[in-house]
Protein backbone atom coordinates (compact mmCIF):
# COMPACT_ATOMS: atom_id res chain seq x y z
CA UNK A 1 0.00 0.00 0.00
CA UNK A 2 1.30 3.62 -1.05
CA UNK A 3 0.87 6.44 1.52
CA UNK A 4 1.05 9.91 -1.45
CA UNK A 5 0.55 13.41 0.50
CA UNK A 6 0.86 15.56 -2.56
CA UNK A 7 -1.44 16.18 -5.61
CA UNK A 8 1.28 15.68 -8.11
CA UNK A 9 2.28 12.24 -6.29
CA UNK A 10 -1.20 10.92 -6.91
CA UNK A 11 -2.14 12.87 -10.33
CA UNK A 12 1.61 10.80 -11.59
CA UNK A 13 0.25 7.32 -9.83
CA UNK A 14 -2.89 7.11 -10.91
CA UNK A 15 -1.94 8.21 -14.71
CA UNK A 16 0.46 5.42 -14.69
CA UNK A 17 -2.27 3.23 -13.56
CA UNK A 18 -4.43 3.98 -16.13
CA UNK A 19 -2.06 3.95 -18.85
CA UNK A 20 -2.33 0.15 -17.86
CA UNK A 21 -5.66 0.23 -18.71
CA UNK A 22 -6.62 -0.54 -14.84
CA UNK A 23 -9.75 0.93 -13.79
CA UNK A 24 -9.62 3.30 -10.27
CA UNK A 25 -12.37 2.83 -7.45
CA UNK A 26 -12.48 5.93 -4.66
CA UNK A 27 -13.19 5.69 -1.41
CA UNK A 28 -13.62 9.33 0.02
CA UNK A 29 -13.06 9.01 4.28
CA UNK A 30 -12.08 11.79 7.09
CA UNK A 31 -9.97 8.92 8.86
CA UNK A 32 -11.04 7.42 12.25
CA UNK A 33 -11.65 4.57 9.69
CA UNK A 34 -13.99 1.33 11.02
CA UNK A 35 -15.37 -1.48 9.59
CA UNK A 36 -18.37 0.74 7.72
CA UNK A 37 -14.93 2.04 5.68
CA UNK A 38 -13.75 -1.04 5.48
CA UNK A 39 -16.64 -2.74 3.87
CA UNK A 40 -16.71 0.02 1.11
CA UNK A 41 -13.06 -0.62 0.46
CA UNK A 42 -13.98 -4.45 0.09
CA UNK A 43 -16.47 -2.84 -2.36
CA UNK A 44 -14.33 -0.86 -4.63
CA UNK A 45 -12.17 -3.70 -5.09
CA UNK A 46 -14.07 -4.50 -7.84
CA UNK A 47 -11.98 -1.88 -9.49
CA UNK A 48 -8.41 -2.78 -10.16
CA UNK A 49 -6.67 -0.01 -8.06
CA UNK A 50 -8.45 0.72 -4.61
CA UNK A 51 -7.71 4.62 -3.29
CA UNK A 52 -8.34 6.02 0.00
CA UNK A 53 -8.41 9.84 0.58
CA UNK A 54 -7.76 10.53 4.32
CA UNK A 55 -9.29 14.24 4.47
CA UNK A 56 -10.70 16.06 7.85
CA UNK A 57 -12.63 18.99 5.75
CA UNK A 58 -12.89 21.87 7.49
CA UNK A 59 -15.71 23.26 4.93
CA UNK A 60 -18.16 20.88 5.95
CA UNK A 61 -18.22 21.53 9.51
CA UNK A 62 -20.48 24.29 10.60
CA UNK A 63 -19.65 24.23 14.22
CA UNK A 64 -15.84 24.41 15.48
CA UNK A 65 -16.36 22.39 18.10
CA UNK A 66 -17.35 19.53 16.59
CA UNK A 67 -14.01 19.98 13.95
CA UNK A 68 -11.98 20.11 17.36
CA UNK A 69 -13.22 17.38 18.33
CA UNK A 70 -13.38 15.11 15.34
CA UNK A 71 -11.41 11.86 16.11
CA UNK A 72 -8.67 11.31 13.68
CA UNK A 73 -5.45 9.41 13.37
CA UNK A 74 -3.67 8.60 10.33
CA UNK A 75 -1.30 5.62 12.10
CA UNK A 76 -4.14 3.64 13.10
CA UNK A 77 -5.90 4.45 10.02
CA UNK A 78 -3.37 3.30 7.42
CA UNK A 79 -2.39 0.21 9.28
CA UNK A 80 -6.21 -1.07 9.22
CA UNK A 81 -6.63 -0.66 5.28
CA UNK A 82 -2.55 -2.03 4.86
CA UNK A 83 -4.04 -4.97 3.42
CA UNK A 84 -7.18 -3.87 1.13
CA UNK A 85 -6.19 -0.51 -0.30
CA UNK A 86 -3.52 0.38 -2.91
CA UNK A 87 -3.13 3.69 -2.75
CA UNK A 88 -4.20 6.32 0.55
CA UNK A 89 -3.68 9.65 -0.32
CA UNK A 90 -3.62 11.81 3.13
CA UNK A 91 -3.07 15.25 2.05
CA UNK A 92 -2.32 18.52 4.46
CA UNK A 93 -4.76 21.12 4.42
CA UNK A 94 -2.82 23.64 2.19
CA UNK A 95 -2.28 20.75 -0.79
CA UNK A 96 -6.49 20.51 -1.21
CA UNK A 97 -6.93 24.24 -0.14
CA UNK A 98 -3.76 26.46 -0.88
CA UNK A 99 -6.33 29.46 -0.83
CA UNK A 100 -10.08 29.28 1.14
CA UNK A 101 -12.10 28.96 -2.23
CA UNK A 102 -14.58 31.80 -3.09
CA UNK A 103 -16.51 29.17 -5.48
CA UNK A 104 -19.49 27.76 -3.76
CA UNK A 105 -21.55 25.19 -4.24
CA UNK A 106 -25.39 24.64 -3.40
CA UNK A 107 -27.86 21.78 -3.97
CA UNK A 108 -30.94 23.58 -4.14
CA UNK A 109 -34.02 22.11 -2.72
CA UNK A 110 -32.45 18.92 -1.86
CA UNK A 111 -30.37 20.38 0.45
CA UNK A 112 -33.28 21.91 2.43
CA UNK A 113 -34.07 19.03 4.56
CA UNK A 114 -32.94 16.74 7.29
CA UNK A 115 -29.22 16.94 7.29
CA UNK A 116 -28.83 20.33 5.31
CA UNK A 117 -31.33 21.92 7.73
CA UNK A 118 -30.11 21.50 11.04
CA UNK A 119 -26.34 21.91 9.18
CA UNK A 120 -26.01 25.32 7.57
CA UNK A 121 -23.47 24.88 4.90
CA UNK A 122 -22.34 21.79 5.83
CA UNK A 123 -22.91 20.17 1.85
CA UNK A 124 -21.92 23.03 0.46
CA UNK A 125 -18.24 21.97 2.07
CA UNK A 126 -18.56 18.47 0.92
CA UNK A 127 -19.48 19.59 -2.58
CA UNK A 128 -16.18 21.21 -3.01
CA UNK A 129 -13.97 18.28 -1.41
CA UNK A 130 -15.36 15.55 -3.53
CA UNK A 131 -15.19 17.83 -6.53
CA UNK A 132 -11.72 18.36 -5.87
CA UNK A 133 -11.13 14.87 -5.27
CA UNK A 134 -13.08 13.71 -8.41
CA UNK A 135 -11.16 15.97 -10.32
CA UNK A 136 -7.58 14.80 -8.24
CA UNK A 137 -8.09 11.19 -8.40
CA UNK A 138 -10.72 10.74 -11.65
CA UNK A 139 -11.98 7.36 -10.61
CA UNK A 140 -14.22 5.23 -12.64
CA UNK A 141 -16.58 4.18 -9.35
CA UNK A 142 -16.56 6.48 -5.93
CA UNK A 143 -17.91 4.41 -3.14
CA UNK A 144 -20.24 5.89 -0.15
CA UNK A 145 -21.96 4.69 3.04
CA UNK A 146 -25.69 4.75 3.11
CA UNK A 147 -25.39 6.12 6.65
CA UNK A 148 -25.11 9.40 5.15
CA UNK A 149 -28.02 9.03 2.38
CA UNK A 150 -28.23 12.66 1.93
CA UNK A 151 -25.05 12.75 1.47
CA UNK A 152 -25.48 9.87 -1.44
CA UNK A 153 -28.10 11.61 -2.83
CA UNK A 154 -26.19 15.03 -3.69
CA UNK A 155 -23.05 13.34 -4.19
CA UNK A 156 -25.35 11.43 -7.25
CA UNK A 157 -26.87 14.82 -7.93
CA UNK A 158 -23.50 16.54 -8.25
CA UNK A 159 -22.41 14.12 -10.66
CA UNK A 160 -25.46 13.98 -12.67
CA UNK A 161 -25.48 18.35 -12.99
CA UNK A 162 -21.70 18.60 -13.44
CA UNK A 163 -21.26 15.96 -15.96
CA UNK A 164 -18.74 13.70 -13.64
CA UNK A 165 -17.98 10.69 -15.38
CA UNK A 166 -17.97 8.66 -12.27
CA UNK A 167 -20.15 5.45 -11.58
CA UNK A 168 -21.14 6.39 -7.75
CA UNK A 169 -21.82 3.45 -5.47
CA UNK A 170 -23.93 3.32 -2.53
CA UNK A 171 -23.31 0.46 -0.11
CA UNK A 172 -25.04 -0.91 2.87
CA UNK A 173 -24.84 0.77 6.50
CA UNK A 174 -22.96 -1.76 9.02
CA UNK A 175 -23.65 -1.75 12.91
CA UNK A 176 -22.80 -3.11 15.73
CA UNK A 177 -24.20 -6.10 17.17
CA UNK A 178 -26.07 -4.19 19.31
CA UNK A 179 -27.52 -2.24 16.21
CA UNK A 180 -25.57 0.63 16.27
CA UNK A 181 -24.39 2.24 13.13
CA UNK A 182 -21.03 2.23 12.69
CA UNK A 183 -19.91 6.46 12.77
CA UNK A 184 -16.57 7.85 13.03
CA UNK A 185 -18.16 9.52 16.02
CA UNK A 186 -18.96 6.63 17.89
CA UNK A 187 -15.22 6.61 19.14
CA UNK A 188 -16.34 9.82 21.03
CA UNK A 189 -19.28 7.68 23.12
CA UNK A 190 -18.81 7.03 26.56
CA UNK A 191 -19.79 3.35 27.10
CA UNK A 192 -23.18 4.15 28.51
CA UNK A 193 -23.95 6.62 26.18
CA UNK A 194 -22.46 4.21 23.70
CA UNK A 195 -25.85 1.69 24.55
CA UNK A 196 -28.22 4.61 24.27
CA UNK A 197 -27.19 5.13 20.81
CA UNK A 198 -28.01 1.50 19.68
CA UNK A 199 -31.49 2.73 20.96
CA UNK A 200 -31.71 4.76 17.60
CA UNK A 201 -32.10 1.70 15.06
CA UNK A 202 -34.35 0.44 17.89
CA UNK A 203 -36.92 3.36 17.53
CA UNK A 204 -36.15 3.40 13.61
CA UNK A 205 -37.32 -0.35 13.98
CA UNK A 206 -40.30 0.31 15.90
CA UNK A 207 -41.39 2.90 13.15
CA UNK A 208 -40.96 0.13 10.21
CA UNK A 209 -43.49 -2.22 12.54
CA UNK A 210 -45.49 0.39 12.94
CA UNK A 211 -45.39 0.79 8.77
CA UNK A 212 -46.00 -2.55 8.52
CA UNK A 213 -49.03 -2.45 10.43
CA UNK A 214 -50.29 -0.24 7.95
CA UNK A 215 -50.41 2.92 10.78
CA UNK A 216 -50.39 6.57 9.43
CA UNK A 217 -46.93 8.15 9.28
CA UNK A 218 -48.29 10.53 12.25
CA UNK A 219 -48.92 8.02 14.77
CA UNK A 220 -45.55 5.60 13.68
CA UNK A 221 -43.29 8.80 14.22
CA UNK A 222 -45.43 9.75 17.75
CA UNK A 223 -44.75 6.27 18.59
CA UNK A 224 -41.19 6.37 18.08
CA UNK A 225 -40.58 9.43 19.51
CA UNK A 226 -42.13 8.11 22.57
CA UNK A 227 -39.64 5.57 22.34
CA UNK A 228 -36.70 7.69 22.52
CA UNK A 229 -38.04 9.73 25.07
CA UNK A 230 -38.40 6.72 27.54
CA UNK A 231 -34.96 5.75 26.44
CA UNK A 232 -34.11 9.47 27.55
CA UNK A 233 -30.31 11.20 27.14
CA UNK A 234 -31.71 10.89 23.42
CA UNK A 235 -31.63 14.80 22.34
CA UNK A 236 -33.86 14.22 19.11
CA UNK A 237 -32.97 16.51 16.12
CA UNK A 238 -35.07 15.04 14.20
CA UNK A 239 -37.05 12.32 13.33
CA UNK A 240 -38.37 12.56 9.68
CA UNK A 241 -39.95 10.00 6.56
CA UNK A 242 -38.00 10.65 3.10
CA UNK A 243 -37.98 9.13 -0.05
CA UNK A 244 -35.41 9.56 -3.49
CA UNK A 245 -36.49 13.23 -3.91
CA UNK A 246 -35.09 13.94 -0.33
CA UNK A 247 -38.04 15.72 0.39
CA UNK A 248 -39.78 15.62 4.16
CA UNK A 249 -42.95 13.70 3.60
CA UNK A 250 -46.30 14.62 6.35
CA UNK A 251 -47.81 11.05 5.01
CA UNK A 252 -46.78 7.85 3.37
CA UNK A 253 -47.16 7.97 -0.09
CA UNK A 254 -48.67 4.86 -1.78
CA UNK A 255 -45.27 3.84 -3.52
CA UNK A 256 -41.83 4.19 -3.99
CA UNK A 257 -38.90 4.38 -1.89
CA UNK A 258 -39.20 5.51 1.46
CA UNK A 259 -36.87 5.88 4.52
CA UNK A 260 -37.16 6.85 7.82
CA UNK A 261 -34.14 9.17 8.97
CA UNK A 262 -32.69 10.08 12.30
CA UNK A 263 -30.09 12.35 13.94
CA UNK A 264 -29.52 12.73 17.94
CA UNK A 265 -26.82 14.42 20.16
CA UNK A 266 -26.33 12.18 22.79
CA UNK A 267 -23.84 13.62 25.35
CA UNK A 268 -22.70 16.41 22.95
CA UNK A 269 -22.10 13.63 20.41
CA UNK A 270 -24.09 13.93 16.96
CA UNK A 271 -25.41 10.84 15.44
CA UNK A 272 -27.48 10.35 12.27
CA UNK A 273 -29.00 6.50 11.51
CA UNK A 274 -31.45 5.45 8.70
CA UNK A 275 -33.80 2.71 7.73
CA UNK A 276 -35.72 1.88 4.56
CA UNK A 277 -39.85 1.26 5.32
CA UNK A 278 -40.04 0.41 1.54
CA UNK A 279 -37.53 -0.46 -1.21
CA UNK A 280 -38.99 -0.86 -4.31
CA UNK A 281 -36.15 0.74 -6.66
CA UNK A 282 -32.31 -0.32 -6.31
CA UNK A 283 -30.59 2.85 -4.73
CA UNK A 284 -26.99 0.57 -4.03
CA UNK A 285 -25.24 1.29 -6.81
CA UNK A 286 -26.23 4.30 -9.85
CA UNK A 287 -24.29 5.73 -12.50
CA UNK A 288 -24.67 9.51 -13.77
O1 LIG B 1 -18.67 11.02 4.45
C1 LIG B 1 -17.58 11.55 4.70
O2 LIG B 1 -16.73 11.00 5.39
C2 LIG B 1 -17.27 12.93 4.15
O3 LIG B 1 -18.41 13.71 4.11
C3 LIG B 1 -16.59 12.89 2.77
C4 LIG B 1 -17.52 12.31 1.71
C5 LIG B 1 -15.31 12.09 2.83
C6 LIG B 1 -16.23 14.31 2.32
O4 LIG B 1 -15.34 14.92 3.21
Amino acid sequence: MHLLNTIDEIRSRISKEKQLGKSVGLVPTMGALHEGHLSLVRAARACDVVVVSIFVNPLQFNNAKDLEAYPSNLEMDVELIDKDADVVFAPDYTHIYPSKPSTSIQFGESESNLEGAFRPGHFGGVGIVVSKLFNIIEPDRAYFGLKDLQQFFLIKQLVRDLSFPIEIVGCPTVREPSGLAMSSRNKNLSEESRSKAAKLFEGLKIVKNEFDRGTCWDKAKNVGMLFYQEVGGLSIEYLECTSDDLGVLDQFPESGNLVVCVAAQIDGVRLIDNLYLRSEKEVTSISS
